[in-house]
């Protein structure tokens, strides 16, 4: 870190938060950037005056974990050994878009992602919201809750000034390393909202991707990280709000089907190997602001844009890549019936998602589409209702709705005609209950869209 972050931050402690910190540093160095030398601490303990508490800076990256509960530190661990595991492994895609990522290495898969291995950046929403006129012209940039750093990258070589935190500290300080390497000059901090503090009015944008969804109390956060945007800054969040249940029910078939046909074929880690990895399938804190991103973000920012997508099959098509072993013919035609199943479920149910990506900006107006995530949000909180008290007439009404967009569109999407006949048939003869109709969306089983995307690659 640079000494001048110091001026930036209040201490940290929610019992203290004073702005009198002291630095002292143990070991500086210079760091040839692509911007220009910077004369960093290596080494170092920052002081706070008025509580006394010390915090340590290793790796060129200082620590607040100490004020972690357990839950947090649980939470930065779990996330620690899961990149820490590809890291290790070379497959550095979520330290830097240039970088690989074998998606499947936690089920002992090494194989790459072909789409990672061009070197050149990926595309996706971070760019439609790091292209916002709002974000271009942003100097200082804060990235919340950067994991492997791969975002705070990708800003700091658009020209951005980044300073990014995260709970875990390892990956912040892998991330800083990586950046060192990159030439790229970017701030890490180890630390998580709740356990952070800036002076008031500092950056003139916020991101935050995939991280606030696994932060408690999230409203309250959201309006303290607020407090340190200048007026009229943007805040770009790309987040996971809910699991579309048709989409994962037809997950739960495919990675049956995936673990049993095609898993061992390309198995080449063993047990040992992976006995580093996290056991828990997530993280501790998954999904714990997930209900309250869309209120959190109504209650405190003009909204400017809001896109809504679905995202529960995008694995499918390098499952289905390895299945074909490894065609790079297939991605191209599996994706994009993948994109027509997200299309169509979009027609059929326009306000249902399951990821929002969303650019806010910090003024006192609602923003020309706040009524579009409102409406959103509205549907979210009916559907967690709707789960509770599921009917029969309520899910044979959603099979009348497939099927009238299916008839009302055109041959493009004849495919999934077959997916939704099987579902009306079994639902005819069905008994009226839950249990029953929760089987039923089980028929949408893996064959048929496995069935479907060798019919759709082989026409090509
Ligand atoms: C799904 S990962 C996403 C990481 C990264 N932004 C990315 O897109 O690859 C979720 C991240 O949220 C972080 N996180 C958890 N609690 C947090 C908090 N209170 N404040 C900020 N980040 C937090 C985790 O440490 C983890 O790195
Ligand atoms: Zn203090």
């Amino acid at each position: 870190m640079h000494r001048d972050l110091l001026q930036l931050l209040n201490c940290p402690a929610r019992d203290c938060g004073a702005a009198d910190l002291s630095l002292e540093a143990g070991a500086v160095e210079e760091i040839a950037y692509r911007t220009g030398p910077v004369e960093e601490v290596r080494e170092g303990t920052i002081t706070c005056a008025a509580c006394g508490r010390t915090y340590p800076i290793e790796g060129f990256v200082p620590s607040f974990e100490q004020l972690f509960p357990e839950e947090l530190q649980d939470e930065a661990q779990y996330w620690g050994d899961w990149y820490g595991f590809f890291w290790q492994r070379g497959y550095r895609g979520f330290y830097d878009l240039r970088e690989p990522i074998a998606h499947f290495i936690g089920r002992g898969i090494e194989v790459p992602d072909p789409g990672t291995l061009s070197g050149k950046e990926l595309p996706g929403t971070h760019e439609t919201l790091a292209s916002h006129p709002l974000v271009t012209q942003a100097e200082s940039v804060l990235d919340v809750g950067c994991g492997g750093g791969w975002s705070s990258l990708f800003l700091a070589r658009r020209g951005h000034k980044v300073i990014a935190f995260d709970p875990s500290v390892v990956n912040v300080r892998r991330a800083k390393e990586h950046a060192i390497s990159q030439g790229e000059y970017i701030e890490y901090l180890g630390a998580g909202l709740g356990f952070l503090s800036f002076k008031p009015e500092l950056f003139d944008a916020v991101f935050a991707l995939h991280s606030i969804h696994h932060v408690p109390d999230l409203g309250n956060e959201m309006r303290i990280m607020r407090g340190w945007m200048k007026e009229g800054a943007p805040i770009a969040v790309d987040e996971h709000i809910q699991t579309d249940p048709i989409l994962s029910s037809i997950v739960g078939q495919l990675d049956q089907w995936f673990m049993r046909e095609v898993a061992p074929r390309h198995r080449t880690l063993s047990a040992a190997d992976m006995a580093s990895l996290p056991e828990a399938a997530h993280s501790r804190l998954e999904g714990m602001g997930s209900n309250e991103v869309l209120s959190a973000l109504a209650d405190n920012f003009s909204i400017e844009t809001f896109e809504a997508r679905f995202v529960s099959l995008d694995l499918f098509t390098f499952m289905y890549y390895l299945w074909r072993d490894c065609d790079p013919e297939v991605v191209g035609p599996t994706s994009q019936g993948i994109g027509q199943i997200y299309d169509f479920l979009q027609s059929a149910f326009p306000d249902r998602t399951e990821y929002v990506s969303v650019l806010g900006r910090k003024a006192d107006t609602p923003g020309p589409a706040m009524a579009e995530l409102q409406r959103v949000q509205r549907t979210v909180t009916e559907q967690e209702a709707d789960e509770h008290g599921a009917d029969a007439a309520g899910v044979l009404a959603t099979v009348e709705l497939l099927n009238s967009t299916v008839r009302s569109k055109d041959k493009q999407i004849a495919w999934l005609q077959g997916i939704i006949n099987a579902q009306q048939e079994e639902l005819t003869r069905s008994q009226e209950t839950v249990e029953k109709q929760a089987e039923l969306l089980k028929r949408i089983e893996s064959g048929r869209l496995i069935r479907l995307a060798n019919r759709v690659t082989r026409k090509r």
